[in-house]
């Protein structure tokens, strides 16, 4: 079965506001990183040569990835989904945006390059332009193939001694006989990422949910169908994922005490669903007392909080120094 994943480009303008979205499904694993950065480029150049043609144009580029990065060069240093090792993006696709304009309607891009996760960059968007926005002691979590966090922590985004902080989606609290992306067994994303929902409310007859080749927002919205009616094995499924989640969150809410516990991803799309069964097994670990004012929320910005925590970088950037464009 093809890991089928997509590459989203959103751009913002000066104001934060929407200009453009766009999701296009990509088999990431099947191509590997040099023509994933190829397809990365193109959707890129594109979108700016759409958007000269509008008379506008782009001051800077943040791509998110799915794995630990090094933000300075712009490294990524190993995404467990997609079997990237060592892959220094910012210069092969810094390579790649610098080609002269195609005729194949793709634009020469030539501003700055930032790289960074595509969780972390989730934390900030929540925490700048999300339901939270604002709230300084936050834990954003990223429903995905993989299960991705980022934290902030009296306003500041906690990065840690080499910038990898916030991979709690490997905290080994899965059953241990569940081989994860990552080599090992047993992390927390084989417990509650995509696959696991996958997995957990699967229907044997009936392949429309786990088919690789339907676009994930229709597979997503058959199973809340499946849930409004009231169907068995997709609620149980469900109560399954907020259970296992449930869990994880009593670790961080121990751990960091933050305000807001946000979710993301796929998670904003089904959390209804498993809001009660995972606040439950939270109230039931958790040795805060009330579990510390710890509220769990539903993200709005659900599958666009990546790219637009990165837009929100390259904004600042820009603003802080227009001399810079
Ligand atoms: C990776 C994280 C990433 C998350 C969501 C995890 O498997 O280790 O770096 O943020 O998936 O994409
Ligand atoms: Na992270
Ligand atoms: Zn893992």
């Amino acid at each position: 079965e093809a890991n089928v994943d997509y590459i989203a480009v959103l751009v913002l303008d000066l104001r934060g506001e929407e200009v453009l979205y766009r999701r296009t499904p990509v088999d990431v694993p099947g191509l590997g990183a040099q023509r994933t950065l190829d397809e990365l480029a193109r959707a890129i150049r594109s979108a700016v040569a759409e958007l000269r043609d509008g008379g506008r144009d782009v001051a800077g580029v943040t791509v998110a990835l799915p794995g630990m990065v090094e933000t300075t060069p712009g490294v990524l240093r190993h995404a467990p989904n997609i079997g990237w090792q060592q892959v220094q993006v910012a210069d092969e696709l810094t390579a790649r945006l610098a080609a002269a304009d195609g005729d194949d309607g793709t634009a020469r891009v030539a501003c700055p390059i930032r790289v960074d996760n595509d969780a972390n960059l989730s934390a900030l968007a929540e925490y700048v332009m999300g339901s939270s926005a604002g709230v300084a002691d936050l834990v954003h979590l990223t429903g995905e193939t993989g299960v991705g966090g980022g934290v902030i922590a009296d306003g500041q985004l906690l990065r840690g001694t080499q910038g990898f902080g916030g991979e709690i989606g490997h905290m080994p609290i899965g059953n241990p006989s569940q081989p994860c992306g990552c080599g090992r067994f047993g992390c927390w994303e084989t417990a509650v990422g995509l696959a696991a929902l996958l997995r957990e409310v699967a229907d044997p007859d009936d392949t429309t949910i786990t088919d690789p080749s339907v676009d994930l927002d229709i597979r997503l919205a058959e199973i809340r169908r499946r849930a409004e009616l009231g169907d068995g094995r997709t609620l149980r499924g469900l109560e399954a994922i907020g259970t296992a989640l449930g869990l994880g969150a009593a670790i961080l809410v121990d751990l960091l005490n933050p305000r807001v516990i946000a979710l993301g991803g796929y998670f904003a799309v089904l959390g209804d669903f498993f809001l009660h069964a995972m606040e439950t097994e939270l109230d039931k670990r958790v040795v805060l007392p009330g579990r510390g004012g710890c509220r769990i929320v539903l993200s709005s910005l659900g599958f666009r909080a990546a790219c637009r925590g990165g837009a929100h970088v390259a904004l600042e950037a820009v603003l802080t120094d227009p001399a810079s464009v």
